[in-house]
């Protein structure tokens, strides 16, 4: 995707904006509180149909607005700015937010009617301070990041995910009534639900573990770039290779508190880990072995679940495990390291969807330059260079000398002051800063 024009008009604090990109860094800079990450959530809207920070679209309409419009062209751009551009459609979208999350999709000014026909033809990866959290955070982070991005690659995969989570609130329910087992007709609605738990569940394990081996080389080689002689690595883990340390029932069961065992992956699944398959065509024989182990699993840890009164088998309880010389990053690493690790997951994403949808990404990076040190800064820049259309959001204008050096003819720049956004000249930047 390649964005030259963004219109918006009552999206958030933005009352009627207009906006021509058409170079490949676009430098967004205003004092805090203006309106630059607003302008980043538009854009990754034109891209997803969705916000990166809100289930919410009543609040992206502005207050006292009926609706809120976005209007983007893509695909028009000067050849031969992108690196190894694939394919570039151009495309006029529309999108109207209504109140009571009603939205309109127009592409060419055709309706759409769902979100999944539009969604990954305009591909975007944006990256916000918050991400670190999937480095640090739960296990519950990494696994939406895992599973917004299989979204983006396989559409039916959404789909998937709410018929796993619905069979799943039914089990647990189920599991809550039963009294130690002796309800009979509790005992065969769960047999019938763990068949539904087992087939879909399967199926988003496999798709993780395909996407956890097809990035892992990228991330390693990306992690090396800004730390030589580190060994970056992915792995990922399954709900039964986790432990609680507590095996008191009467807690509450807190995800968090599961701990990765380490290296007690099955040796069956190993192979599919080491040797995916680049097609992602999920072969009947690992997808009945997935059964399998799932199905034995369930059956193992049928008491304990008893205790907990929850379901504790399954892909709603994996994780990724980011590693660091064989060891958790999460607890081991440095800041600088977790940092850039997931500047490395963004990268990877960017990657995967290029290589996966055939059209590159456009970058959304809110406000985490100022973050790095400068090495890695100029490192992270360099590695945009050409590649992606970038769009950067600093509050910082000393960070524009920067990019001058790096890039000065493909940039474009944008102040954000309480009298909207405009285009900065050049010379104006340099007498500022
Ligand atoms: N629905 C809305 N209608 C009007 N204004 C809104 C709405 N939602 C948020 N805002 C305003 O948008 C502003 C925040 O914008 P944004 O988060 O884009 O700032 P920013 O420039 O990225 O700031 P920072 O540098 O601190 O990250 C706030 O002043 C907030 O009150
Ligand atoms: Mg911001």
């Amino acid at each position: 995707m390649f964005l030259s024009t963004l219109e918006l008009k009552n999206f958030r604090n933005h009352k009627e904006i207009k906006l021509t990109f058409e170079k490949n860094i676009i430098l967004i800079i205003g004092d805090n509180g203006l309106g630059k990450t607003n302008l980043l959530e538009a854009i990754y809207f034109v891209s997803s149909a969705k916000s990166h920070r809100t289930n919410s679209q009543d609040e992206m309409i502005r207050w006292g607005s009926d609706y809120a419009l976005i209007r983007a062209n893509t695909g028009s751009r000067a050849k031969g700015i992108i690196e190894n551009d694939v394919c570039e459609n151009k495309y006029l979208i529309e999108l109207q937010l209504n109140h009571s999350n009603k939205i309109k999709i127009r592409l060419n000014k055709v309706a759409v009617k769902k979100k999944s026909d539009f969604v990954s033809r305009l591909p975007s990866v944006i990256f916000s301070p918050d991400d670190l959290s999937i480095i640090k955070g739960g296990p519950s982070l990494r696994r939406a990041w895992m599973d917004s991005l299989l979204e983006k690659i396989y559409p039916d995969y959404y789909q998937l995910c709410l018929r796993y989570q619905k069979i799943l609130n039914q089990r647990n329910g189920l599991i809550k009534s039963l009294n130690n087992g002796k309800n009979h007709t509790a005992n065969t609605m769960l047999e019938t639900w763990d068949e539904n738990l087992i087939k879909y569940g399967s199926e988003i394990i496999l798709k993780r573990i395909w996407l956890a081996s097809a990035i892992k080389d990228d991330f390693s080689r990306y992690f090396n770039i800004f730390f030589k002689s580190a060994d970056a690595g992915l792995e990922y883990i399954y709900s039964w290779d986790r432990i609680n340390p507590s095996n008191n029932y009467n807690t509450v069961y807190d995800d968090a508190d599961l701990q990765f065992t380490g290296g007690k992956i099955l040796d069956s699944m190993q192979d599919y880990k080491n040797n995916y398959n680049a097609n992602n065509l999920i072969l009947p024989a690992e997808l009945a072995a997935m059964r399998a182990i799932f199905k034995e699993k369930l059956k193992q840890n049928f008491s304990r679940e008893l205790g907990f009164k929850n379901t504790l088998t399954g892909p709603h309880r994996d994780d990724l495990s980011i590693l660091l010389n064989g060891k958790p990053l999460k607890s081991f690493g440095s800041q600088g390291q977790q940092r850039i690790a997931s500047v490395c997951l963004k990268f990877c994403e960017l990657e995967i969807l290029k290589k996966k949808l055939g059209k590159n990404p456009v970058l959304l990076l809110d406000d985490v330059l100022s973050e790095l040190d400068r090495e890695r800064e100029s490192q992270v820049l360099n590695l945009i260079g050409e590649r992606f259309q970038t769009f950067i959001t600093t509050s910082n204008i000393n960070y524009l000398n920067d990019f001058d050096e790096i890039n000065s003819k493909n940039i474009k720049k944008f102040l954000v002051n309480a009298e909207g956004v405009s285009e900065i000249d050049p010379g104006q930047v340099n007498a500022n800063s």
